[in-house]
Parts: structure tokens; sequence; C-alpha cells
């Protein structure tokens, strides 16, 4: 198995109002994984993902980047936000500059980029998130769709080794959030590390090949996703519903319309050739 290239080590963390929102979380992150993490309202994971890049720092245990202790010094925290970038659930709280180009270019800037690899960067970056046509446009003039692509191309402009996305397809529409899920494939084939949080089991089930479960600020499961969601009781008591290619499977093959050792589907495709192909089989 590759590198860890982020980890969490016994976290725990509250509030300053004392709400208790993480809870001995250990979680390693391999260089190259597609990691989702899955929980209801409330369960942590934006809290989680605030203590991956120093925004906040826990009350005990350590959040370790390539295997040192992240500081918390103003300068290491620069450094280490280069490497790992999140994309914020509510893309207002990320997008402040007046256009979109401006936006998506701040950040390489600070970096002291020459204005070349600055305008090189900015160009990818609207490129992959489809915001070309909106480069010039005031970002409180755009849709809610919009504002979160440009807050994922403002964090792909910087090149960040690992890419952190929080409820990302929550408010696209289908044809962008089928965009953007290539767009994280392309990412993953590049060798970038991806975490998303989202409580859409289906998307982590057919994206993700490392799943954690949290429930209550706890990591109540973590492995591969398959067996993950073979477990009812970890997913009844994180409050979440099986993905709909499992039970599918699974009432496929009660009804006898697909053998037992069929393998899991992890795509409609797989599912619909599995169907097809035990019928041509048995006609
Ligand atoms: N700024 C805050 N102050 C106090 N409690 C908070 C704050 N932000 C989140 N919480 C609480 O921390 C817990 C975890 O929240 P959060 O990490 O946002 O969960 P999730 O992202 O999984 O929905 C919840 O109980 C939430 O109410
Ligand atoms: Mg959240």
């Amino acid at each position: 198995m590759s590198e860890i290239i982020l980890e969490a080590v016994d976290l725990e963390y509250s509030y300053p109002d004392g709400t208790k929102a993480l809870h001995n979380v250990n979680l390693q992150v391999h260089k190259g994984d597609k990691l989702a993490i899955v929980g209801s309202n409330g369960a942590g994971k934006s809290t989680l993902f605030m203590q991956f890049n120093g925004i906040y720092r826990p009350n005990s245990g350590s959040i370790n980047y390539q295997g040192q202790e992240i500081s918390y010094k103003n300068k290491a925290l620069i450094e280490l936000r280069k490497e790992v970038g999140i994309v914020f659930q509510d893309p207002d709280s990320q997008l402040f500059s007046s256009s979109v180009y401006q936006d998506i270019s701040f950040g390489p800037l600070n970096l002291g980029l020459s204005e070349q690899e600055v305008k090189a960067r900015v160009k990818q970056a609207l490129i992959d998130t489809e915001t070309t046509d909106l480069e010039d446009k005031p970002t409180h003039l755009l849709s809610y769709g919009q504002k979160k692509r440009v807050s994922i191309a403002g964090v792909l402009a910087m090149k960040p080794e690992v890419i952190i996305f929080d409820e990302p397809t929550a408010g696209l529409d289908p044809r962008h959030s089928r965009e953007f899920m290539q767009l994280l494939e392309k990412l993953s084939s590049a060798g970038k590390t991806i975490i998303l949080a989202t409580h859409d089991v289906d998307l982590a089930y057919s994206w993700s090949d490392r799943l954690a479960i949290m429930c209550s600020g706890e990591i109540i499961a973590h492995g591969e996703p398959c067996e993950l969601f073979m477990h009812p009781k970890n997913v009844k008591r994180a409050d979440l519903a099986l993905p709909w290619l499992i039970e599918m499977h699974g009432i496929l093959v009660q009804k006898g319309w697909l053998p037992t050792s069929s393998p899991m589907p992890k795509t409609r495709e797989e599912l619909y050739r599995s169907v097809l192909t035990k019928n041509a089989a048995s006609a």
C-alpha cells in the first residue's frame, strides 16, 4: 500500500460552546486514496476537515502530514494549505473577490508565482470546472451551483496534493454533478489524494475506494466500501441508507434473478450487464 499522506491520531475536539464534535478519531489517508466520509448532518465531517488543514486545533491528539505533526505557526499553516486544499460546503464562505477571475487567481498570486503561471493555472481551473464563460462575472451575481464550481476552481488553481471536498455535489444540477465526478476521476488519475464528505451513500459507494462512516463525532467503521455496506449495523447506527446498487443486487439475488455468486456491482452499468448476462444464459 502507498505511503500515508495525512493522518488523524486520537483526535478529540469540542467547540468553545462545549459541543463535543470529535471523539477518538483515528484515520489514515494514503497517497492517491479516493476516500469518502459518510455521515448524517452533525456527524462531525466538516469539523474533521477543518482539523486537516489546521483551521481548528484539536484539544488532544494530532494531525500528521507526510509523517510530521502539523505546526500551528502561521508560516507552517500557509505551507500546509498549499498541500491540503479544502472546498467548503458553502461557497459563500470561500468567494470574496469581485470577479471570478480575480477570485481564482487570488491563491496562486499569493504563492508568488509568475503572472504567466498564474494565468495558465486559472485558465486550466476555469476549463476543468466549466466556468470559462463566467470569468469576468462578479461572484455575487452567480447562481449557487456556479459559485460552487468557482470555489472548486479556486482550490484547483493552488494545485494541492490532497483535495478535500465537503458535500461537493449538494446544489449542483445532474449534469454538473456528473461532470464534477469526471473531474474527480481526472484528479485521481493525476495522482491526487481526494477526500470527500457526503451523506449521499450512492455517490460514496460508487466513487470511493476507501470509506469511513462517521456518527456523533466518531468514526464507527473504516475500510473497503463494499464490505462496510455489507454490515447493515453500521449503516443503521449512522442513520444512513444502503446504497441503491447494493439493495437492488440483494433483491435480485433473493428473487433468483442473479446467482448468489454474482459480484457486487459498483455502477448501474455493471448491474445491468449482470442481469442481461444471466438472462441471456438462461434464455
Ligand atoms: N461553530 C460551531 N460551534 C458550536 N458547535 C458547532 C459549530 N460547528 C459545528 N458544530 C457542531 O459540531 C457537531 C459536528 O458538526 P459538523 O462537523 O458540521 O457535522 P457535519 O459536517 O457532519 O454535518 C454538530 O453537533 C454541530 O452542531
Ligand atoms: Mg458538514
